[in-house]
């Protein structure tokens, strides 16, 4: 069974650098190299879609001090790695309310997205001031403003119709759901859009996270039964 779209909350940095009594800052620039790293092993392992989770609509309310560094690490990130991603075939997208971010930081964003590699290879979703419960109420914003534009009435309004206002809406749905760092929650990631995703808690932290922890995931979720809402029997039949 192939996977089409993998999705990771990246968590666990600060911990990782407070083992080693280091800033919190620290944590996060180390694990930019584990971002190479699924980058890597998801091209390698011929996932289309890469969806990674770098700040949440909640992460503003860290120390002033923590969320300017990362904004720092973001515009560095973005002009070091987007001419290597695009030669190996990545195609970047940012997703979330970028409105929030500095004019710098925007345009970064817009630009890096503006650089198609010759031939596409994966999708690379990076999201930043992202929550799913935004995704859902931007989408029910664009949705409104097409119905009173086409005339239609609320019961014209299906799943389906409704799901092209998402992010991520020409994108396939999430097959594995992935957060490092222990915790067993989704902190308001792709609430929609993982609907059917396997979900894997990893205890490692994200700095330590790599290619070989990313195969490890790949070959658990091959012995994972979907099913769908069907029974095993309809499954296997
Ligand atoms: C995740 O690591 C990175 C971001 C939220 C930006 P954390 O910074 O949340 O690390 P912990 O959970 O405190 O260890
Ligand atoms: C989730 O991690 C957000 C990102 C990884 C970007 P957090 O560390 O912010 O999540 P909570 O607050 O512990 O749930
Ligand atoms: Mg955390």
């Amino acid at each position: 069974m192939g996977i089409n779209h993998i999705a990771i909350i990246m968590d666990g940095n600060g911990r990782w650098a407070q083992q080693r009594n280091r800033p919190r800052t620290f944590g996060h620039q180390a694990g930019v190299k584990s971002v190479r790293q699924v980058i890597e092993g998801s091209v390698k392992a011929g996932v289309s879609h890469l969806t990674l989770f770098a700040f949440s609509s909640e992460n503003w309310n860290r120390p002033e001090e923590e969320v300017s560094r990362l904004m720092d690490l973001f515009v560095k990130s973005i002009d070091k790695e987007t001419p290597e991603l695009n030669a190996k075939g990545v195609q970047l997208n940012f997703i979330g309310d970028l409105s929030q971010f500095s004019d710098v930081l925007q345009h970064k964003m817009r630009q890096a997205r503006a650089n198609r590699p010759v031939q596409t290879r994966m999708t690379l979703n990076i999201a930043v001031n992202y929550g799913g419960q935004w995704d859902i109420v931007q989408a029910a914003r664009s949705a409104a403003v097409q119905m009173l534009s086409d005339g239609l009435s609320p019961s014209d309004l299906d799943q389906k119709w409704y799901q092209q206002h998402l992010c991520l809406s020409d994108q396939p749905p999430v097959d594995v759901l992935i957060r490092t760092g222990g915790e067993h929650r989704i902190s308001n990631f792709l609430l929609w859009q993982s609907a059917y995703a396997e979900i894997f808690f990893e205890d490692i932290l994200w700095p330590d996270f790599d290619q070989a922890a990313l195969q490890s995931v790949i070959e658990r979720f091959a012995h994972r039964e979907r099913r769908f809402g069907q029974t095993s029997e309809q499954v296997n039949a």
